[in-house]
């Protein structure tokens, strides 16, 4: 067994313990393939992350990145801990709205945005970063139409490598999001944007990529955005209000990984920006960030039952449970590592070798390869750590297999927040024509 984190315990079952719930319970009463979440988790990593910024510098807005888990009750749990929220789409932007999260502490981020999704955000007082120069003008034309300015930032793209897979590295110039910084066009946005009646000009944003377990990259993408902050200043008059920073920090999925202290971001960043906003006499802006994966990755974990076990001679045995890349995509998409182990077998040694296969045709479909596992037997309960971020986010209906239910857990108490999808919901927006009826 690894080390677990000290929101897991063990019981004298031999069971793993999440929220003071056993899960061998929580997979009999709820079914699987089932995500759990810690609620008191949850909340400890956003308190850790916002007391972290908040401890270093006067003004600053924590914004929940929807996208990495958008389901009401975890929104919920975060809107009552104080966050706002970082939206990608409209209905995400909803999602924030029903729970109570005002526009003012939003921002909307994304290479295409649609006019409805626009216009929601102008009529919300949401700040949008704008993506590009269309958009810009699409996002006037909006605002006129509402009768509103919009509150609007740039999305720039400061160029800079991120240790993480080429998927969610987002700060490299050749990448589709935001201004290129380097050859003028950032700057050029604000000059247009500065003369734009229908348009507040209030904030510069950047995300550079997401999983980053060092603190460099932050430090740098710090340095370049007050660099081009000071010029907005110097070159348009232009005093920005809020510097965000995105989100991007990682969490350790490997037994090798090692945290990034959030607290260690935070004081490298900041004294940049201390620095820089001293230097060039700039006011106090509000420093924004949009976390998802360290608020919510290793709050969650996957349950799912064993089928079959099958022994192939030479190579690891292969274990098929109940979940597969339908439910967690992350090891199929990213060749991400996800911990697994046995719920119901927790203190027995990890002694032999398997591949762990979910229920889809697919080879892809995978949860783990060559992972050291008790003897699996046929009704024994995997879990799987770590896929509160871009797990049930990114579920799909593959197969036609329903999406995973998924349950709150805190102190003792579970609740579904998630309803297992039914095989009415799998079809109920499928048609057949009149010609073939
Ligand atoms: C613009 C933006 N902000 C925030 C995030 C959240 O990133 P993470 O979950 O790595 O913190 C993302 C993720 O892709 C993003 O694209």
């Amino acid at each position: 067994m690894l080390m677990l984190k000290p929101h897991f315990k063990v019981n004298a079952r031999g069971h793993l313990v999440i929220g003071g719930c056993d899960a061998v319970e929580l997979a009999e009463r709820f079914g699987t393939p089932l995500y759990v979440v810690d609620e008191q988790r949850v909340r400890e990593n956003y308190r850790r992350f916002h007391r972290a910024f908040v401890e270093r510098w006067p003004s600053v807005l924590v914004c929940y990145a929807l996208k990495a888990n958008s389901n009401l009750a975890v929104c919920k749990v975060l809107q009552s801990e104080g966050a706002g929220a970082e939206v990608s789409s409209g209905n995400e932007l909803q999602n924030a709205l029903k729970v109570g999260i005002q526009g003012e502490r939003m921002v909307f981020n994304g290479n295409y945005k649609t006019i409805p999704e626009l216009e929601l955000a102008v009529i919300n007082n949401v700040l949008i970063n704008i993506d590009n120069f269309q958009e810009l003008e699409t996002v006037a034309q909006v605002a006129l139409h509402v009768g509103k300015k919009a509150r609007i930032g740039f999305r720039v793209n400061p160029d800079i490598k991120t240790p993480t897979h080429p998927y969610i590295a987002t700060g490299l110039r050749e990448s589709k999001f935001g201004f290129d910084v380097a050859s003028g066009q950032a700057l050029d946005a604000y000059k247009r944007a500065s003369r734009m009646k229908n348009i507040e000009v209030v904030g510069i944003q950047a995300h550079i990529g997401s999983q980053i377990l060092d603190a460099a990259p932050f430090e740098e993408e710090a340095k370049r955005l007050m660099a081009l902050v000071a010029e907005i200043k110097d070159r348009l008059g232009i005093y920005l209000q809020f510097i965000d920073l995105g989100g991007g920090l990682g969490t350790p999925y490997t037994p090798e990984e090692r945290e990034l202290p959030p607290e260690q971001v935070a004081e490298r960043v900041v004294k940049v920006i201390e620095k820089s906003v001293e230097e060039k006499g700039l006011p106090t802006p509000t420093l924004i960030l949009e976390p998802g994966r360290y608020i919510i990755a290793d709050a969650s974990v996957l349950l799912a039952r064993v089928g079959h076990t099958k022994h192939r001679p030479g190579v690891p045995d292969w274990v098929a449970v109940d979940a597969g890349m339908n439910a967690l995509i992350r090891p199929a998409l990213y060749g991400a590592y996800h911990h697994i182990e046995i719920a119901n077998r927790i203190t027995e040694e990890n002694s032999k070798l398997f591949n762990v296969a979910g229920p889809l045709c697919e080879s892809g479909d995978f949860l783990g390869k060559r992972r050291k596992l008790p003897p699996v037997e046929p009704g024994d309960l995997a879990v799987i750590f770590d896929v509160g971020a871009y797990g049930l986010a990114m579920s799909s209906q593959h197969t036609a297999k329903p999406r995973p239910a998924m349950v709150l857990v805190n102190s003792g108490k579970a609740e579904l927040v998630r309803g297992r999808e039914t095989y009415e919901d799998l079809i109920h927006l499928d048609r057949i024509p009149s010609w073939l009826e």
